[in-house]
């Protein structure tokens, strides 16, 4: 009843969103037996990255603002985490960050052979300069990087765009060779330290998320879906049942999870693939799909 299809078959539409509890094989393991039916990668570049000095995150009930600065081991060492996360037995998309469409199309090919599912192009990480958000917001430089990637692996090919930059339309049909959209990454934010008169991050900036953004984001899946008509994957500020269905009603195939993990732990996931099938029964829906954007006008 649960299952949904976003060019791979997915056993529920719970997918765990990039960044959050992904650096590590074993954490990613952990949360897919827990129920996600998918996780993503923390975003894999071509080398190591220290990222910011700390403080890299803000939290409070409402929002979270990171700055983390897309930490990551590099591309030779993510291998053996993937291998570890893969023991799980379900799907996982490699989401990768680059500056040109070669380095995009060598991390995406790599992904593939170490076993990933599919790739997340991530176009719009909105605090390190040079990638993500930048990238994103150049229209050929995304056609470009979506064209190499896709004429170099054979799995299907995600494109996360950035609500930061004017018009996402334009973003999404630059990207439209892609197989679906994931929308959206965070959006730039900062945190002012009242007592100490300064940016709580010390990146200055940072992306937010949390329960704040999914309206932000319900409007964007609204919009692309009704544009293009591709699979999306929802993401932003998603904590119970009834943001779930918003965000599928609004024209997403599947939703990711990221920060609300913080606050509910990760039975989070089993709980919302409860509850998601008991509206479904009690509505008399069969598939999800019957729901996918059909609060489209
Ligand atoms: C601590 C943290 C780290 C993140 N790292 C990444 C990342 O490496 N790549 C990426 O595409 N998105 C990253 N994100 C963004 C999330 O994947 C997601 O798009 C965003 O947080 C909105 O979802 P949420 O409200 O459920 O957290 C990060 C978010 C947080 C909170």
């Amino acid at each position: 009843m649960l299952e949904t299809d976003i060019g791979i078959k997915l056993e529920n539409p719970f997918i765990l969103a990039s960044g959050i509890l992904d650096e590590n094989g074993y954490t990613v393991k952990r949360v897919l037996e827990s129920g996600a039916g998918a996780a993503v990668t923390k975003s894999i570049g071509s080398s190591e990255r220290r990222g910011f000095e700390p403080p890299v995150i803000y939290s409070d009930d409402n929002y979270t603002i990171n700055a983390i600065g897309l930490s990551n081991p590099g591309i030779e060492d993510y291998g053996n985490e993937i291998k570890i996360a893969l023991q799980a037995g379900k799907p996982i998309i490699g989401s990768i960050f680059a500056q040109t469409p070669e380095e995009f199309a060598s991390l995406a090919k790599k992904m593939q052979g170490y076993g990933a599912s599919a790739i997340e192009l991530n176009l719009s990480c909105p605090h390190v300069n040079g990638y993500g958000m930048e990238v994103g917001s150049d229209p050929e430089l995304v056609s470009a990087v979506v064209s190499e990637v896709k004429s170099n692996v054979n799995i299907p090919v995600y494109a996360k765009l950035s609500p930061n930059t004017s018009d996402m339309i334009e973003q999404a049909r630059a990207a439209s060779k892609c197989d679906g959209y994931v929308l959206i990454n965070t959006i730039k934010a900062m945190k002012i330290d009242i007592n100490a008169r300064m940016p709580v991050l010390s990146n200055v900036y940072g992306g937010l998320s949390g329960r704040s953004i999914k309206p932000v984001g319900i409007r964007y899946v609204y919009e692309v879906k009704k544009e293009t008509g591709k699979n999306i994957i929802g993401v932003g500020g998603i904590n119970t049942v009834e943001d779930v269905l918003e965000y599928i009603m609004a024209g997403a195939s599947a939703v990711q999870i990221g920060s609300a993990i913080s606050s509910h732990g990760v039975s989070l996931f089993t709980d919302l693939s409860k509850e998601l099938k008991k509206y479904m029964e009690m509505n008399s829906i069969n598939s999800i799909k019957d729901l996918v954007g059909v609060a489209i006008r």
